[in-house]
């Protein structure tokens, strides 16, 4: 297929695509068992425009880079969000992900700032801070779902970046909340489901409760800033201030809450599917795992992540883009005609959907020789520059583009720098691994992984030794370690984690590996950490030096 030629009616064409096997549903059944994996079947078979009926709706599933640049940005104004994204204004409202038109744009002005570079360079700190508290807790040979470990850790990265709150004691209720909403998604898929929205079936209560909960967190966010009448200088803060050009006015509650349930869902459920099959496929692939581990300590020595490292990190960036390749967690990008459209030699018709889906674009052979096989090295640039821009598109593109995007490359690459500094994971033997393909591309069965420490007993004890000996050798040893005081820190903290979270996580420290450290050490750390604890949650100052930080990273609960 060749470029895009404006709208003609004079195209009657239809592209081919799978016979229908219901009258009214079309192929409605076979593309809900798993939507991802039909959408590649059809575009394997009928080509790079497909035609399908999904219930009521005429489908085009386009997948071809270039006509997928001609929707996304070329004739974007042709286009609106598909009908699933405006479903999701029973939950999101009128966010950014489900706004159309002047609203849009406006609110994306308002929003941008917040995601400008020096912001960014902030957030890395707290990215590092999170993912570092994270992997603190967890103990080798312990069994976890990473897929939970990692959503937890990427709403306390939002919630810290973004709205300034220690959001982790909400994150159960959030993820249970999220599993029931993902739930309902489904059942809107199906024809009539405005209709079924309307009715008190149990999927529409589960799906009122689950938003229920979620609106009494983000209001609850929003009345203690109110309340304490502060600037924090965040997000939250950006909203609540803004005010409208034209009128003055300032945003409703329900406005900002539209906006913060926004950035707090889209900001922590696709990076934390990203960070899980990306773990999934590094312990597939040991080869490429040890690249990274080398990678890793040729730049860091052993140290914590900044924002700048991320550009010096080129191969673990390669690891995060292949994952994002091979499982990208918005797996499908829709929109809507609003006129008649025409691709090549077809007709599209006004109302159609068009489905453009990463998923298939990101495992044609044409761009992508062996699609199947998770290789880094494709992101060398003089391999990347070989390829059509949209044979990759993770983030979408045009003015619908993620406005995360570099929040979540900076995320991606940094979590993985910090965590995989010190742990491996490997898949608990049996356990299944599926795609389930709903908003975003989950983990099925959840991912279950056994944690190996990379840094031995034996290397800690050795470690130990060094650092009375010889400082700078044993700073590059043990990540994020600057000196006896950082060590002993962490050894407290570590103890005092594991009385406040569950057995599978880390022992106490071992008696010899306290017994080590100076006795004066000891108790001036544990009566520095006391008071501390005592503090209430989220109010420490931001890291003003190297053991302030640590020590804010290490020992708050
Ligand atoms: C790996 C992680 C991420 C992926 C794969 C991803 C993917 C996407 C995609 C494909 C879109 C465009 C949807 C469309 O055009 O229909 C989008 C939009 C959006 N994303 Fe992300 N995203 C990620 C992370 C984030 C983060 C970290 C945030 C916020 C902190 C975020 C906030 C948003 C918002 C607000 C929109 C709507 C933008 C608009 O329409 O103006 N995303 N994302």
């Amino acid at each position: 297929m060749e470029g895009l030629t404006t709208a003609s009616s004079s195209l009657p064409l239809r592209p081919p695509g799978p016979k229908n096997t219901r009258p009214w549903l079309g192929v409605l059944p076979h593309f809900r068992k798993d939507p991802a994996a039909y959408l590649l079947s059809v575009a394997r078979e009928h080509g790079d425009l497909a035609y399908m009926r999904l219930g009521p709706q005429h489908a085009f599933v386009v997948s071809h880079p270039d006509a997928i640049r001609d929707i996304l940005v070329t004739h974007q104004n042709n286009f609106t969000k598909s009908r699933m994204l405006e479903r999701a204004k029973v939950l999101l409202g009128d966010g950014l992900l489900t706004s159309e038109g002047e609203f849009h744009t406006r609110q994306r002005r308002l929003v941008q700032p917040a995601f400008h570079r020096d912001r960014l360079v902030r957030y890395a700190a707290d990215m590092v801070i999170c993912a570092e508290r994270a992997g603190l807790t967890w103990a080798p040979g312990a069994a976890l779902d990473m897929h939970r470990e990692m959503t937890r850790l990427t709403l306390a990265i939002v919630g810290r970046t973004l709205f300034s709150a220690d959001v982790s004691s909400d994150a159960d209720e959030i993820g249970r909340a999220m599993a029931q909403i993902f739930e309902l998604f489904d059942t809107l898929l199906l024809p009539f489901s405005d209709w079924i929205q309307k009715l008190p079936i149990p999927p529409v209560r589960r799906f009122e409760k689950a938003r229920d909960q979620l609106d009494r967190i983000v209001y609850r966010l929003i009345a203690e800033r109110r309340a304490s009448g502060q600037d924090a200088g965040d997000l939250l803060s950006m909203l609540l201030l803004a005010q409208d050009e034209d009128d003055k006015g300032h945003m409703t509650d329900k406005q900002v809450r539209d906006e913060a349930l926004t950035l707090l869902i889209a900001g922590h459920e696709t990076t934390a599917n990203a960070l899980t099959w990306t773990w999934y496929l590094l312990s597939q692939n040991p080869e490429v795992e040890a690249r990274m581990h080398e990678e890793l300590e040729r730049v860091l020595g052993g140290r914590l992540p900044t924002f700048d490292d991320v550009m010096r990190l080129p191969y673990t960036t390669g690891v995060f883009a292949e994952s994002l390749r091979l499982f990208p967690p918005a797996w499908a990008v829709g929109r809507r005609a609003k006129q008649e459209y025409s691709i090549g030699d077809y007709a599209i018709p006004a109302k159609s959907i068009l489905l453009l889906s990463p998923w298939v674009v990101h495992r044609d052979p044409r761009w992508w020789p062996e699609p199947e096989r998770f290789n880094p090295d494709r992101w060398r640039p003089e391999e990347s520059e070989k390829r059509p821009k949209f044979a990759y598109f993770p983030f979408g593109g045009g003015a619908r583009v993620c406005i995360g995007e570099r929040f979540a490359w900076a995320e991606g690459v940094l979590v993985l720098a910090t965590l995989a500094q010190h742990w491996k994971m490997r898949l608990v033997p049996g356990h299944p691994v599926a795609t389930r393909a709903v908003i975003t591309l989950r983990p099925k069965h959840g991912m279950k992984m056994t944690l190996e420490s990379r840094i031995s007993d034996a290397r800690e004890q050795e470690f130990l030794r060094m650092l009375h000996k010889n400082k700078g050798a044993a700073r590059r040893r043990l990540p994020g370690i600057q000196n006896e005081m950082d060590y002993a820190c962490r050894i407290i903290s570590t103890s005092m984690v594991r009385s406040t979270s569950s057995p599978t996580r880390k022992p106490p420290a071992s008696r010899a590996t306290l017994k080590a450290i100076p006795k004066s050490l000891r108790l001036i750390r544990v009566l520095a950490v006391a008071p501390r604890r005592m503090l209430p949650q989220g109010s420490l100052a931001s890291p003003v030096s190297s053991s302030t930080f640590r020590f804010t990273s290490l020992v708050v609960p």
